[in-house]
């Protein structure tokens, strides 16, 4: 037994709804839903969204996520009064998401003002085992008397992405006493969606009828409940999607139809269940287990694979994962670096046929990143900073406007934040590294190693016989248009040089490709270690005065520094919004010493406000390597707190997809010391002092393996003889086998007296 961890709220809050929509949101990697109420409130944002599903909605505007009609409200009259629990009095309240199965559910018992008492319960989940469908349950149970109750539930095509509307309405209809179906088409008639629902009464003597009006269909449900009688409305929803028309829009609907009536043949119960056993095998496949003194770790730990999971289009390359998952509209549901840095390491290491499909995303988009470069004068591929289902650049090109000016700022990352395409190139190399996927590298993996690497030999620039990138922003975005970003610089030498040698590695040829490669890779200027022992993070930076930033550091994330200066000022001080030398010393590990790192930890941190979600965590996986468990720590539990903590606004508009993904690296990559170094596996556990044990499933090639590391003894378990570096010493796993920490104490030491069997 997996023992999985629940997601509770405490308790109905105003203000923390939409916070709560997000982290507790259900999704299959097709649909995501937010976790709103059946019963409408004002402060509530609604949204339910379909991966790759984009269109742009005016002149002005970039590819959005559609916020397609809502299925989840259910209007509540109780004897003739609706039900909201901003009036009356809640005498219970539960509500929870339970990660072994998948379901959310809230009870509720709520005395109404007229001083009934009423229990509310409901249930919902999306399915993973059948990805179009969301299955819903509402009970009512009168309480002191009985009750005339009435439902109000079908599919609200009034929705919006904050009032941009997206779809037209292009048919509805009643089937039958039990369903409904809407069809509706993106505006430029790319994309159709049909949202099918049944709605049925567990009462049969109830009255019910239907209206369509202002793009909503409804039913109607009437029904006298006795005291103490409970009553359930099952509403099961289907939801296609398609862009291409081979079939005749009467097909799809129908067909649709078709789909949602066998599983309402099925009903939720059963549904569920098998729902329940497609997350068991994501639990068995990527669950980490510890034992730590503070259980809210390993809900963290729950919480991060079961957003993975609902965020990731796994059935689908032509999408990719958006900034915020499936949960909401914050960036546009854009997809960024986040993706190939933050989630991918997640599914590489445990489902890596997703890391693969994720690549293609890439490579499938590559006519826009090569039209990107091209149009600035360029040669490869120039992958868009932001991109949405296309592949071209989405990036808006203004920020929100200044309302004291009336001015907007540009947007500068479009133009300048290029590290993105040898983030991909990175990505690609350790994938191959993971899976020795030589099909992959062959083909979509050499194209886009190469293809980015062209785009890094046009974008250098020679200056004085040596080669230099200008005018670029790196991972830090409160630093902009500087030279020789240290980041950005040694990521493309790494882009170059593994381009280089992937060609050699599979019979390539391309002698002009070659020689520029060498040329390259001599010549690239890579900033070097300062007099303090410091990689500077740019040709400018050491020359910035730094000021003391601890009310910003306090309210990290909220960017309280541009209410005390303008961009242009911050960016002329030594203020990091995010890691940056600290990001490169994470992504390329053997570049770097312990050492090098620990300085660029001392000299950075205080430096950086972490005004981004993208930031602790890695400064966490960095202290980790570099010995400092407790700040490890400390960063790590800071991560997790950007969605998780008490602050009831920080994830109104989606969770922070990378944040996420970091609450699983910064355990596997930080604690469980996994890195990649010379394309070969190393581990290195050392826990936080109050952690006795970690446990955890990893993929490394054609092996499946079991890590456990309980009171300084590891075990792996491994389907396939591993070859990996253990605290310095090379051994290799066969079947099950045990390790000592101890053992290793001294070869870590540099000198190995104790002989290290490749046995226990
Ligand atoms: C960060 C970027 C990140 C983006 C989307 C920004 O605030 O600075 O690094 O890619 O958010 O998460």
């Amino acid at each position: 037994m997996l023992n999985l961890s629940v997601l509770t709220e405490p308790g109905f809050c105003p203000h923390s709804l939409n916070k709560y929509a997000s982290v507790m949101a259900c999704g299959n990697g097709y649909i995501g839903i937010r976790a709103t109420h059946e019963e409408d409130y004002t402060q509530q944002t609604r949204g339910m969204y379909l991966a790759g599903l984009y269109h742009r909605a005016g002149r002005n505007e970039t590819n959005e996520l559609v916020n397609l009609p809502d299925v989840t409200g259910i209007e509540i009259e109780l004897d003739g009064a609706n039900f909201t629990l901003l009036a009356g009095e809640i005498r219970h309240w539960q509500r929870e998401l339970n990660f072994a199965n998948g379901e959310l559910r809230r009870s509720v018992l709520w005395r109404s003002p007229a001083g009934q008492q009423y229990r509310i319960e409901s249930r919902r989940f999306v399915s993973l085992d059948q990805l179009p469908l969301v299955a819903m349950q509402l009970s009512v149970t009168p309480v002191d008397a009985s009750a005339e109750i009435v439902f109000k539930t079908g599919i609200d095509a009034t929705q919006t992405n904050s009032g941009r509307q997206h779809l037209d309405e292009v048919s509805v209809r009643v089937f039958d006493p039990h369903y409904v179906q809407g069809i509706y088409e993106t505006q430029d008639r790319a994309s159709e969606v049909a949202i099918s629902a049944s709605c049925r009464l567990t009462m049969s003597d109830s009255s019910s009828c239907f209206s369509a009006k202002n793009r909503r269909i409804t039913a109607h449900h009437s029904v006298t409940v006795l005291q103490g009688d409970t009553v359930t409305l099952e509403k099961l929803v289907w939801i296609a999607h398609r862009s291409d028309k081979a079939l005749s829009q009467e097909s799809f609907a129908r067909n649709a139809l078709a789909e949602l009536k066998s599983c309402a043949a099925r009903g939720y119960g059963s549904l569920l269940e098998q729902s329940a056993s497609a997350w068991e095998t994501i639990w068995r496949d990527s669950r980490v287990a510890v034992a730590s003194a503070e259980p809210s770790d390993q809900l963290a730990l729950d919480y991060a694979v079961w957003h993975l999971t609902a965020m990731t289009p796994a059935h689908d390359e032509r999408s990719s994962i958006a900034a915020k998952g499936l949960t909401g509209e914050g960036y546009k549901g854009h997809v960024f670096w986040d993706t190939e840095i933050f989630l991918l390491p997640f599914h590489l290491f445990t489902r890596p046929q997703i890391a693969r499909n994720l690549l293609r995303y890439r490579w499938l988009n590559l006519p826009g990143a090569r039209e990107k470069a091209r149009s600035h004068g360029w040669s490869g591929a120039l992958f868009p900073w932001e991109s949405a289902a296309s592949g071209q650049e989405e990036t808006p090109e203004f920020a929100a406007i200044n309302i004291r000016t009336g001015l907007r700022q540009k947007v500068a990352s479009a133009l300048a934040e290029h590290h993105i395409v040898a983030d991909i190139a990175w990505a690609v190399v350790a994938y191959w590294q993971a899976t020795h996927d030589d099909d992959f590298m062959r083909n979509e993996g050499l194209t886009l190693l190469m293809e980015t690497a062209s785009f890094w030999m046009a974008r250098a620039t020679e200056i004085n016989g040596r080669l230099e990138i200008h005018d670029v922003i790196g991972p830090d975005e409160y630093t902009e248009h500087v030279n020789n970003n240290a980041y950005t610089n040694y990521m493309a030498w790494h882009n170059v040089a593994s381009a280089h040698q992937f060609m050699a590695m599979f019979e390539r040829d391309d002698a002009h490709f070659t020689q520029k490669a060498s040329h390259f890779l001599a010549r690239l200027w890579l900033p070097e270690i300062d007099e303090q022992g410091v990689l500077p993070q740019d040709d400018s930076f050491m020359t910035k005065p730094a000021i003391d930033l601890s009310r910003y550091k306090a309210k990290a994330g909220k960017q309280t520094i541009l209410l005390d200066y303008s961009r242009a000022e911050v960016n002329e001080m030594q203020i990091l919004k995010q890691a940056d030398v600290v990001m490169l010393n994470y992504l390329l590990p053997e570049r770097f010493t312990p050492q090098q790192c620990a300085a660029s930890l001392a000299f950075y941190e205080p430096r950086t406000i972490h005004d981004s979600s993208l930031s602790k965590a890695i400064h966490g996986i960095v202290s980790a390597r570099c010995g400092d468990m407790q700040s490890a720590y400390a960063f790590w539990r800071d991560g997790i707190a950007i969605d998780l903590g008490d602050d009831p606004h920080s994830c109104d508009d989606g969770i922070h997809a990378a944040a996420t993904g970091a609450i699983w690296s910064g355990v596997i990559q930080g604690f469980a010391g996994l890195q990649i170094v010379e394309g070969e596996l190393h581990l290195a556990p050392r826990l936080p002092s109050h952690w006795t044990r970690l446990a955890f499933p990893l993929r490394w090639r054609n092996a499946t393996m079991q890590i456990t590391f309980d009171m300084g003894v590891l075990t792996i378990d491994t389907s396939a003889p591993v070859t990996l570096t253990l605290w310095g010493k090379t051994v290799t796993a066969t079947g099950r086998q045990v390790w000592p920490y101890e053992d290793f104490l001294t070869s870590v030491n540099g000198t190995a007296t104790t002989e290290v069997s490749d046995g226990a």
